[in-house]
């Protein structure tokens, strides 16, 4: 019997990945940029269990239903695969993020179950390897394998990894919103956007150009810029996401009152910028020497995190 364990952080990205080329294979249609975070990190243990029927989950110490762990199973599938096993696992994973938070963790957890899987079923994978596994169990999982800041290609299943980039001083403000609802999954919201919304077309084409222009000015270290991008994708994504059919909105009054709020910091001189996923939380991209005072500029309203570029995956025991 084998096992392994792993941690991973989550990503939020700078631009956006909105919509699939593949669904099978998580192939995105476009590339996106991220930052991976130095908090909430999910810590993974898979045991492969050669005496063991059907492969388990367990969640922050309580065991999941079939649904839950179909998901792992199908992910596991792809790993067995590359590994030529059968045996199946158990799966224990332990997210930090408050689960009222509503902060996306499939990022960290498919990260973490990647490496940790690769590690107990016995297979040696480079980082660009294990980014493309982590992305079959969630797109932006592929990011968060790296440390730091990161570009996922878009392409074929060879081509579809993310790797690092050199970046400036930055860190980031989240704005713990949610307030308890559960927003429709990013899965459907894709689906849902790529098939009825009619702007969908220009995102794909604008996010490309976006992505060449936010590279080179991470690069530069052109942090205005850079923000400034990061502002205008996180808009578009949620104006391509509003003109789907069924309606679909993830941001809220008070998301909307943060990037407020962010408007006037730069109004005076601070420089700040405001993005936000699938859900109503709002993060905020700044220098690291402004975190303070952007968290001050944001208190009282909800929760606040100051998180810094932090680590990629790393696989931490295997026996
Ligand atoms: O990896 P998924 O399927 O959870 O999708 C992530 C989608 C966004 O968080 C909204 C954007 C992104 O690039 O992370």
């Amino acid at each position: 019997m084998s096992v392994a364990t792993a941690v991973a952080h989550p990503n939020i990205a700078l631009v956006k990945y909105w919509g699939k080329a593949d669904a099978a294979l998580n192939l995105p249609a476009t590339g996106s940029l991220s930052m991976t975070l130095d908090v909430y990190p999910t810590t993974t243990t898979v045991r492969v269990d050669p005496d063991a029927t059907a492969d388990t989950l367990r969640l922050n110490g309580s065991e999941r239903d079939e649904q839950a762990t179909g998901r792992v199973t199908r992910f596991l599938d792809v790993v067995r695969e590359l590994a030529g096993s059968t045996h199946r696992a158990h799966v224990d994973s332990v997210n930090t993020v408050p689960s009222a938070a509503g902060l996306a963790s499939s990022a960290s957890g498919f990260a973490a179950l990647a490496g940790a899987a690769a590690a107990a079923y016995g297979l040696d994978l480079d980082a660009r390897a294990l980014s493309r596994l982590a992305r079959r169990g969630s797109g932006s999982a592929s990011r968060s394998i790296i440390p730091g800041f990161a570009v996922w290609h878009a392409g074929t299943d060879e081509e579809s990894f993310a790797e690092p980039l050199p970046a400036p001083d930055l860190a980031m403000v989240i704005a713990v919103v949610d307030s308890g609802h559960k927003p429709v999954s990013s899965r459907e919201g894709m689906r849902r956007t790529v098939l009825t919304s009619p702007f969908y077309p220009a995102w794909v084409t604008s996010t490309a150009e976006t992505l060449t222009a936010a590279v080179t000015a991470c690069r530069e270290g052109d942090v205005d810029r850079l923000g400034r991008i990061t502002e205008t994708n996180a808009l578009r994504m949620h104006a391509v996401i509003q003109a789907s059919d069924p309606p679909l909105r993830y941001l809220t009054a008070t998301s909307h009152e943060i990037f407020d709020r962010v408007e006037r910091l730069r109004a005076d001189g601070v420089g700040a910028w405001a993005t936000a996923d699938a859900g109503p939380n709002v993060v905020v991209l700044c220098r690291a020497a402004d975190a303070e005072t952007v968290r001050a500029a944001l208190a009282g309203l909800v929760e606040l995190v100051v998180a810094h570029p932090g680590p990629g995956m790393r696989v931490v025991e295997r026996a």
